[in-house]
């Protein structure tokens, strides 16, 4: 059954869709769950390849990027869909739950374009917008709170865990130093304290100076980077024999953790790890897709017996 490329706003380009087919290796009645659906672009190709008779789960924390997600897949006749709004950190229990056995499974770890674009969800710093970056926006602390409640060492801490920020000291201390006379609401706000901490002369020319620091307090507001290790190993354990779970990262934290959890399951046995190093894409693809440029690729293959 032919899928129409997706169409009309808002848009994502599947991140190395090619690599992550061809290590799946669906077939027509397989059962395949995308554990990070967003805007179904990968999603949309699997259904492709299960159809007709496959199973499809997709799971998305962003209750509206399940609803687009579902959306895009209405169209999709002759293959069952399930949805589910949660973690994917919950992914062996759900699948269990909808009594799965899957052949595959996607992580695509990460924001998407359209989260990214959106102002009001506060994550870009070239969008002026309330400072949020929840990616559920039913429950959590909002970024604002985050930054209004901890000391100038706790920011510190966060801004040089999650962002490598050499600056983080300064940050934090004016974040507290500014919040003094108002807290902070907007994503301007936060460039603000930003560019009052970093002096012009120490600034890094090939990105703006917010950048560490939207990056990381986004992580530290949603909890990015825990439990990927547990998840990774959970989930390859709900894959049918011969099945494959596939791991797209965008984080050197992320991809750490799914280096050594797909090392732990194959010195356990029962697993293959199919590239000795992660994938990347290629020059062609970061030239059509800039946002796909820091992307790696690792895959685990469950044995047949
Ligand atoms: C990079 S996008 C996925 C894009 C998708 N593969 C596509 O082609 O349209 C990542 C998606 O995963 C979701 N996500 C990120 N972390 C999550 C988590 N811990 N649990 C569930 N969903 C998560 C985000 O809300 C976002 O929609």
């Amino acid at each position: 059954m032919p899928i129409r490329p997706s169409q009309g706003d808002p848009r994502h380009d599947p991140v190395m869709l090619r690599e992550v087919l061809s290590a799946l290796a669906l077939n027509a009645g397989d059962t395949v769950v995308d554990g990070t659906l967003g805007l179904s672009g990968h999603a949309r190709a699997f259904a492709e390849a299960i159809s007709p008779g496959g199973t499809l789960l997709g799971i998305d924390w962003d209750q509206e990027m399940l609803e687009i997600g579902r959306q895009r897949l209405s169209e999709v006749e002759d293959v069952e869909k399930h949805f589910c709004h949660s973690d994917y950190r919950q992914i062996a229990e759900i699948v269990r739950r909808h009594k799965l056995v899957p052949n595959g499974i996607l992580l695509d770890l990460g924001l998407n374009s359209a989260q990214i674009d959106d102002p009001s969800r506060g994550i870009a710093f070239s969008k002026d917008g309330p400072l949020d970056m929840r990616m559920d926006r039913s429950r959590g602390e909002p970024a604002s709170a985050l930054l209004n409640r901890l000391g100038p060492t706790e920011i510190e801490n966060i801004l040089f865990k999650y962002g490598d920020e050499r600056w983080g000291k300064a940050i934090g201390k004016k974040i507290v130093e500014i919040r003094k006379a108002h807290p902070l609401r907007t994503t301007h706000d936060l460039v603000e304290a930003v560019l009052a901490a970093v002096p012009p002369g120490a600034r890094d020319k090939r990105i703006h100076p917010a950048t560490r620091t939207f990056q990381a307090v986004r992580i530290a507001v949603n909890s990015e980077l825990e439990g990927i290790d547990d998840t990774l190993m959970e989930a390859a354990r709900c894959l049918a024999p011969g099945g494959t779970l596939v791991v797209l990262s965008y984080h050197s934290g992320e991809d750490r953790q799914a280096k050594h959890a797909f090392r732990e399951l194959a010195d356990s046995g029962g697993y293959l790890d199919l590239f000795k190093k992660p994938l990347q894409p290629t020059p062609d693809e970061i030239s059509r897709n800039p946002r796909s440029r820091s992307a790696k690729l690792r895959a685990i293959r469950r044995f047949l017996t």
